[in-house]
């Protein structure tokens, strides 16, 4: 009898533990094959802690859109009417059922979750391994990254309770892979000898030690940028720094004082920090990018209040984690910076489609709230980031991301004043996730009927065409640990269109007109003509030339440089 009864409690039990409803898992988000460059090591041991983000689904993301194009769109009624953070909280805000499905989960499986974002579209919450792999029927495993050794914990497939479909957008970081050379060397800035001049012609607008050697002097005068200061306290620039580049102080100091003599070399930045960031000032500290970043900012911004955002680590998942942490931090302020540069990114397929939709609906929010958010294209011509990418002979090009997203302004390279040609490594292409938006149709279909069948079946011509605008990004003179050191990529190019953007916020706030906002329904418009478009060169890469510069918007340099005049008189000033 009491054995029978042991054994009677002990199936009770074996009953007890198995849910009693039953699991009802739908496959969510799945990739074919482990990204190129990663090893799979077999399952991740079952008490590896992991910290998972959920991607509740937006009230009206679709309606918050409509209002971005409307607030963006120069000959629209309501242009540079930038809505509040309450504002922009109504259309992103999950709807009530939405909550109380997630919350239900949460409470079911004994689980806390931490509200990651000011509208609540974002929570995150502390699990393990093994229970991850079992609320989502997930098989998390360590891939290790081949050239870097470093290990990350992933799933090639997940899945969703039924009761949460429609609710739930995405589980973060899942199928999205990191890019371990990108948190090694976040730049693609790529020191380099001087090499002779290309040319002895000199220039009205730039003198010919430019073709060599591209100074603040350089690309205020082949701009025309104003070196009078700006005005407007209230109009703010920021700077993204990620994971170990500090922007050193000492170094923008000594930088200013040889470059730009006419202005206080004490200027600095105001440092802004998340995720356990800091910028220590040790010279050996003092970050390339980071000193590229400020030092073009601060150096051509001349007078613009600036912010260095030092984003920290404890994300786990690098870039990405940050990517989204920075825009939820700036959207939280009452006040976000009326433009944010941003000199990192990574190939489009590594990231799951639906985290680059949330990412991108992230800009969408801070672009309604009138920052106009710019990144550097990338450094691997059409293939992808950053050279050497594996590129297959035959194999198709690689877009780059955020530049898919059309929330934002990609900024490509350009190289030498006379003449302005494109920089080859110059990212530049076509999304295979984001649509070609309204702004870009015309313009990206000009081009593509001047391509003719050049590259055809290589990219995908219905995708959106990225970059939309260029600025100089070759031998560009930065001072770095105390020496002038030459530096080149698309990162170089952000910081320069940035602070153009700026100075013309500047004169805008001063004329008591709102910010330029989201920059493309302008720059594709009335915008257009105020560039200087780019009709030489091309981005070489995947064993081809690449995508050829012709006039008109091109997928290399976009619709060209600045001229401040006649951006000026584009924005009614
Ligand atoms: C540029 O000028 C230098 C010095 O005047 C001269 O030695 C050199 O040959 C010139 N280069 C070209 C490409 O004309
Ligand atoms: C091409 O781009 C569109 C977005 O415009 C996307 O829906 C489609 O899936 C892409 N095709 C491929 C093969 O990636």
């Amino acid at each position: 009898m009491f054995k029978a009864a042991l054994v009677l409690l002990s199936l009770f039990s074996a009953t007890l533990s198995t849910p009693h409803i039953a699991r009802d898992l739908r496959l969510h988000e799945s990739r074919d094959d482990v990204p190129d460059g990663f090893t799979h090591n077999g399952p991740a041991a079952g008490d590896t802690p992991l910290r998972l983000r959920l991607a509740l689904k937006q009230n009206d993301i679709e309606g918050l859109q409509d209002v971005l194009m409307d607030v963006s769109t120069p000959t629209s009624a309501n242009y540079g009417k930038h809505l509040s953070l309450e504002e922009v909280n109504e259309y992103v805000t999950p709807k009530p059922e939405t909550i109380a499905a997630v919350n239900a989960w949460l409470s079911e499986n004994g689980l806390t979750a931490k509200t990651l974002s000011p509208a609540g579209d974002w929570l995150g919450f502390q699990t393990t391994v093994a229970q991850a792999n079992r609320l989502f029927d997930a098989d998390f495993s360590a891939f290790t990254h081949d050239a870097t050794g470093e290990t990350t914990i992933r799933t090639l497939a997940y899945s969703i309770p039924a009761s949460l479909q429609g609710h739930l957008d995405l589980v973060h970081p899942t199928i999205t892979f990191p890019n371990p050379l990108a948190s090694k060397r976040p730049v693609s800035v790529i020191p380099r000898r001087s090499r002779p001049p290309s040319s002895n012609i000199t220039s009205d607008a730039a003198p010919a030690s430019c073709n060599t050697a591209i100074t603040p002097s350089c690309v205020q005068e082949l701009y025309g940028i104003p070196t009078t200061p700006a005005t407007q306290s209230s109009n703010t620039l920021a700077v993204s720094g990620f994971i170990g580049q500090f922007a050193n102080e000492a170094d923008l100091t000594q930088f200013l004082k040889m470059f730009r003599p006419d202005i206080d070399a004490s200027t600095t930045f105001t440092l802004q920090t998340l995720d356990g960031g800091s910028n220590p000032q040790s010279q050996s500290e003092a970050g390339l990018e980071a000193d590229l970043d400020t030092q073009y900012t601060i150096g051509i911004a001349t007078g613009v209040p600036t912010f260095f955002i030092s984003v920290g680590d404890n994300t786990q998942d690098g870039d990405l984690d940050g990517f989204l942490d920075i825009i939820n931090f700036l959207l939280a302020e009452d006040t976000p910076p009326q433009v944010l540069t941003t000199s990192y990114g990574q190939n489009e397929n590594t990231i799951s489609r639906s985290l680059a939709i949330s990412l991108c609906n992230a800009y969408m929010q801070l672009g309604a709230r009138g920052t106009s958010i710019l990144f550097a294209s990338g450094d691997g011509g059409v293939q992808g980031s950053q050279a050497p990418t594996i590129c297959l002979p035959g194999q198709n090009f690689v877009p780059t991301f955020p530049s898919g997203c059309p929330f934002m302004t990609s900024v490509g390279a350009t190289q030498n004043v006379n003449p302005e040609v494109a920089a080859s490594f110059s990212s530049g292409g076509f999304s295979n996730y984001f649509a070609t938006p309204a702004y870009q149709s015309a313009a990206k279909s000009a081009y593509l009927t001047g391509l003719g069948n050049t590259h055809s079946g290589k990219f995908n011509a219905s995708g959106r065409g990225f970059p939309d605008v260029a600025a100089l990004g070759v031998d560009v003179q930065i001072v770095n640990e105390g020496a002038v050191t030459s530096v080149e990529g698309t990162s170089c190019a952000s910081p320069i269109f940035a602070s153009v953007v700026a100075l013309l916020n500047d004169q805008l706030i001063a004329a008591g007109k709102p910010p330029l906002g989201f920059l493309n329904p302008f720059l594709y418009s009335t915008g257009a003509s105020a560039l200087n478009s780019i009709t030489s060169g091309s981005n070489e890469g995947c064993i081809t030339e690449g995508f050829p510069a012709k006039a008109g918007w091109n997928p290399v340099t976009g619709l060209g440089t600045p001229n401040f005049a006649k951006l000026l008189a584009a924005v009614g000033l």
